[in-house]
């Protein structure tokens, strides 16, 4: 949620805080600014709406220098426009700033500032940040200034901070992530590391409560007590083709088609002649009496799914809470639980703030998190690496799959420490599954025509039972969130009990009707849309005559064990909502509105 890139070097500043913010634009994208330093003049551009407004901005082209902060924005507070977008300056305009998350107390600050003369220009709560620096930038440094103005601060901020006699840029931290880039007498800061890796792989991940100095010779980090911290440099293992479209339309697509290969590595080194290996330190794995699987979004729709497997295979009881939820409902969680908190981008501020609370309240948790050294990854006790590579597309897609691969392989490893037997079969089938999501790829060019006889409708019913339930769920989310038609997703039975009231000939439903044990009560739910001349398309995996009298469009996903049907049944919904996003020409990799990492509450 919103993107912060800075540069400090020798070379100029402007290509690579525009190329920075290209990168990091998944986070936010309703506006964006970028201020350089330059004869002791700050510089300042911003516009509304993406960032190739800013790109394609003439001013843009004049300025010079080689130090600079940008941003580019998901709006919080005030409107997308000009005025609200960041860099905020002070009045005399010798200080910037560019924030990512929420001051929360920003009211009484802002009044108090007002008081002593302070004029404000935006209605956002970051702006207070600039006015505090300048207040206390008296007879110090600038980073005691910003760490004096944090310590009136309450909320979350990524932060950066420039002045216009310095060349160097002060960063801060608390909930909302920063990774310093470490070059030759240059220097980068972002908000994720993906934008560094054009630049650099030596990275300093800043955390929570900690300030740094960055220069083009050197950095100094200390915490909010004052205290120098020792720098941390870590290897980035990120290749810069991973964060390229290659030659696919949109970012989506290729996550879509890379899920063979995701799924693979999310597999690899993990599943060994019929037996899980993952390193979990925790301790007493074998008492845990529970499981609360906590996530938001399409990551709670995967911790419905472990539901599923670890009741089924492991035999323990499971919970699954929206973890905005969780947390605060003040959860009854005891000893022996194990929080399990599921997140792609591992910063979503909501599976962040519900996994502290429950390692509060004595649980033990582990994080199954896709984005090494993210918050969440660094949070839990223990952990899972989904290695599904960078998502950049805003609907996830292939972290979805890792994630219910990952779930698999943690029902799998309870249920082996709980002595529970699973069938060998379902070893193989495991062994194959990249080999079947591969397959059911190909199903891509089908997917397509069904779309364009449906694309124009306003108006869709997923439906699915059982372990395949979140799918549908799933299916109509990603419809919702890239083509903007409404969808609800509902257990096939419940349908009756409210949903069917929206059924006529005019409404497409989408059956999730792959065999298994629920396959004949979905076909007579099937029967029951059908009776009411609704529309239906049904994911199947078997020809069924019954089928081709009730379903007015089929589409084939890949037989496979039940446990493991969701992962290849939720791809064709991921290319069905993609295909008719693209016939609606929409943009699909940065849907109005969202953002792919919420930093907020
Ligand atoms: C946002 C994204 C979703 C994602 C959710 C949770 O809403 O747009 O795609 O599922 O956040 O994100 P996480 O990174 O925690 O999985």
């Amino acid at each position: 949620m919103c993107g912060i890139i800075g540069y400090v070097g020798n070379n100029a500043a402007i290509p690579i805080l525009i190329g920075g913010l290209e990168s990091l634009e998944y986070r936010g994208y309703d506006s964006a600014g970028v201020c350089v330093l330059n004869k002791s003049e700050l510089q300042v551009v911003k516009n509304k709406g993406k960032v190739i407004e800013i790109k394609n901005d003439k001013r843009i082209n004049l300025i010079e220098g080689v130090c600079g902060i940008a941003h580019t924005r998901w709006a919080t507070h005030g409107e997308p426009n000009e005025i609200n977008a960041h860099p905020h300056t002070n009045s005399s305009n010798s200080i910037a700033v560019v924030h990512n998350g929420i001051i929360e107390n920003y009211h009484s600050l802002k009044r108090l500032l007002e008081k002593e003369g302070y004029i404000f220009r935006s209605e956002t709560d970051s702006e207070v940040l600039v006015h505090l620096v300048e207040k206390f930038y008296r007879n110090c440094s600038l980073g005691s200034a910003v760490l004096e103005a944090l310590r009136l601060v309450e909320g979350t901020f990524g932060l950066a901070v420039v002045h216009k006699n310095k060349n160097e840029i002060i960063a801060a931290r608390r909930g909302s992530p920063l990774v310093i880039g470490l070059g030759d007498n240059e220097a980068f800061l972002a908000s994720d590391a993906t934008a560094l890796v054009k630049y650099t792989k030596r990275v300093i991940y800043l955390k929570d409560n900690e300030i740094a100095i960055i220069n083009n010779k050197e950095i100094h980090i200390k915490n909010f007590d004052g205290e120098n911290v020792s720098l941390n440099v870590e290897n980035l293992k990120l290749e810069v083709e991973q964060i390229e479209k290659g030659s696919y339309k949109h970012f989506m697509l290729k996550e879509i088609f890379e899920q063979p290969d995701s799924v693979k590595r999310t597999l690899t080194g993990r599943l060994k002649n019929s037996r899980i290996k993952l390193s979990l330190n925790l301790q007493d794995i074998r008492s845990i009496q529970r499981l609360i699987l906590v996530g938001c979004g399409t990551s709670w729709h995967s911790a419905l799914i472990g539901k599923y497997l670890i009741e089924n295979m492991a035999k323990i009881p499971v919970e699954v809470d929206y973890a905005s939820e969780f947390r605060y409902r003040r959860p009854l969680v005891v000893r022996n639980d194990l929080v399990v908190g599921i997140s792609q981008s591992g910063e979503t501020a909501d599976t962040l703030a519900a996994v502290r609370e429950a390692k509060l309240l004595g649980a033990n948790t582990i994080g199954l998190v896709n984005v090494v050294g993210s918050s969440i990854a660094r949070e839990c006790d223990s952990g899972i690496y989904l290695h599904a590579g960078p998502e950049i597309g805003v609907a996830s897609t292939k972290a979805f799959t890792s994630q219910v691969t990952a779930l698999l392989l943690l029902a799998l490893y309870l249920a082996e420490i709980r002595g529970e037997k699973i069938e060998e079969n379902l070893f193989r089938e495991l062994e194959n599954l990249p080999k079947q999501v591969k397959e059911v790829l190909s199903e891509a060019d089908n997917v397509r025509k069904v779309a364009e006889k449906y694309y124009k409708s306003s108006n869709f019913i997923f439906l699915g039972r059982g372990i395949n339930y979140p799918v549908a769920l799933e299916g109509a989310l990603k419809l919702k969130e890239i083509s903007y038609i409404h969808a609800e997703g509902y257990p096939a039975a419940e349908m009756k009990h409210g949903p069917i009231a929206l059924v006529d000939e005019n409404m497409p439903t989408v059956f999730i009707c792959t065999k298994d044990s629920t396959y004949d009560k979905i076909i007579s739910n099937m029967q029951e849309i059908k009776a009411r001349k609704g529309k239906i398309i049904a994911l199947v995996n078997e020809i069924d005559p019954r089928l081709s009298v009730l379903a007015d469009d089929v589409i084939f996903s890949q037989k496979t064990d039940e446990f493991l049907s969701p992962i290849v049944n939720s791809i064709p919904l991921q290319l069905f909502a993609y295909f008719i996003a693209d016939l609606k020409g929409l943009d699909i990799d940065k849907p109005r509105n969202l953002a792919k990492s919420v930093t907020i509450e």
